[in-house]
Order: structure tokens, then C-alpha cells, then sequence
């Protein structure tokens, strides 16, 4: 927890500097989103997973990074039936990024970062995610296409905002993004 404090500390310092120089020391879209997700409707394993989520995910950045973020963890076999069914999920990898096991690598990534508190609850935190970015990002049942849609507005919005505030990073992160609706392949 020592550790996790320090980290902390570090982070905030940067986001002042960031502030400090007219911008909001977004390192990412996602860090200009919501910290919060309403998860009144999910089952409650999630709910509570969810609460141990918000805090050790928040050690180095805020909860938003996760949040809302493109990713949309899919198995293979989930990857080839929405290849069929909805094509459309991946025509911007900047907005939604479908990719069998992205959230387990990921926090697998954060997991080996100096300092991370995430621990034994790894595991639950991976569930959480994929459950989460399913309901959230394209339906349960990866069959919503309006959730897609309302998902794509709002990510796009979010890179909008970053761009705007920061071309230089904006740039570093999506090279071949030149204009918004060409962000085919990661
Ligand atoms: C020990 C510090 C630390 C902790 C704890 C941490 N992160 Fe991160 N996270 C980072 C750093 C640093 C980055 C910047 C990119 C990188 O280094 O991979 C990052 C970036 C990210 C990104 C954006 C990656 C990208 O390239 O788009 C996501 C998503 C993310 N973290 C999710 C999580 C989740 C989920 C957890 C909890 C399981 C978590 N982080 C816990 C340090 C941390």
C-alpha cells in the first residue's frame, strides 16, 4: 500500500505539471472520460469485484484509463462470429479494439509493473473486464448494434477531445489516424 501511495503521489504531481502547461496531462483519451461505471444491473460477484477494481486499478492512474478504454476481450470463437454478424466492430480499432484475451494481457502487463497492488485478485479483475466491456461496449451477447454505435460516438468523442489538447501524443498513439474514421489496424 506504501508503494502504491508513492505511485500516487508521482502521478499527481505529473498531472499538475500537465495542468500547469494548459492541458490536463491526459496521457490517454480514456484519462479524459468517467471514473465511474454504473453497475447497479450487473450480477453481484461484479459489484463486487468491481468496488476491489476501483481501488487497486487507480494505484498509478485514475480508473478511467480502464474504463474507457477500446478494448473487447472475445474468444476465438466469439472473434469469428462477430467477423460475420457485425463487420462493423471492427472498422476503427481507435474506438473498439476486439482481440481474443486483450484484457488478460493487459492486466497481466499492469500485474508486472513495480508497485502493483492488484495481487491475488488479478483473476477477478479480468472477468470483471471482459464481462464489463461487453455490456457496455456492443451487448452481452456481442449483438447490440446501437450499444456499438452509441460506444463509437463516445470513444470518438474522447479522441476528439485528447487530439485537440494534444496533437503531438495524439499523433504518437494513433500514426496512421489522420482522420478519424481511418484507424483500420492497430
Ligand atoms: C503499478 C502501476 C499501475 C497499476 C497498479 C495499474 N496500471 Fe495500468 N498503466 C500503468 C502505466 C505506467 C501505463 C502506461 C502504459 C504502459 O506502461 O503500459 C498504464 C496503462 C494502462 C492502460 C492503457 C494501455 C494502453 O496502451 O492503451 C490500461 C487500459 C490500463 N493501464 C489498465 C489497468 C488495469 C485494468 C489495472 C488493474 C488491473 C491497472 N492498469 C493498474 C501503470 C499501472
Amino acid at each position: 500500500m506504501f508503494l502504491a501511495a508513492v505511485l500516487g503521489c508521482g502521478l499527481a504531481l505529473t498531472a499538475r505539471r500537465g495542468r500547469a502547461q494548459g492541458g490536463s496531462g491526459a496521457l490517454f483519451p480514456n484519462d479524459l472520460g468517467p471514473t465511474t461505471i454504473d453497475v447497479s444491473s450487473y450480477p453481484k460477484p461484479y459489484q463486487d469485484t468491481y468496488k476491489v477494481f476501483r481501488f487497486k486499478c487507480a494505484a498509478c492512474h485514475t480508473i478511467a484509463r480502464p474504463i474507457n478504454s477500446e478494448y473487447l476481450e472475445v474468444t476465438g470463437a466469439e472473434l469469428a462470429a462477430l467477423k460475420r454478424k457485425m463487420p462493423e466492430a471492427f472498422q476503427e480499432t481507435a474506438l473498439l479494439r476486439p482481440e481474443v484475451g486483450i484484457w488478460k494481457r493487459y492486466v497481466k502487463k499492469m500485474m508486472a509493473k513495480p508497485g502493483c497492488p492488484v495481487g491475488g485478485d488479478g483473476k477477478r479483475i479480468w472477468e470483471f473486464l471482459v464481462y464489463d466491456s461487453k455490456v457496455r461496449k456492443i451487448g452481452l451477447h456481442l449483438d447490440n448494434p446501437a450499444k456499438l454505435g452509441a460506444w463509437k460516438h463516445f470513444r470518438w468523442e474522447l479522441l476528439q477531445k485528447f487530439k485537440a489538447e494534444n496533437p503531438k501524443r495524439f499523433q504518437e498513439l494513433y500514426p496512421r489516424c489522420t482522420s478519424f474514421l481511418l484507424c483500420t489496424g492497430s
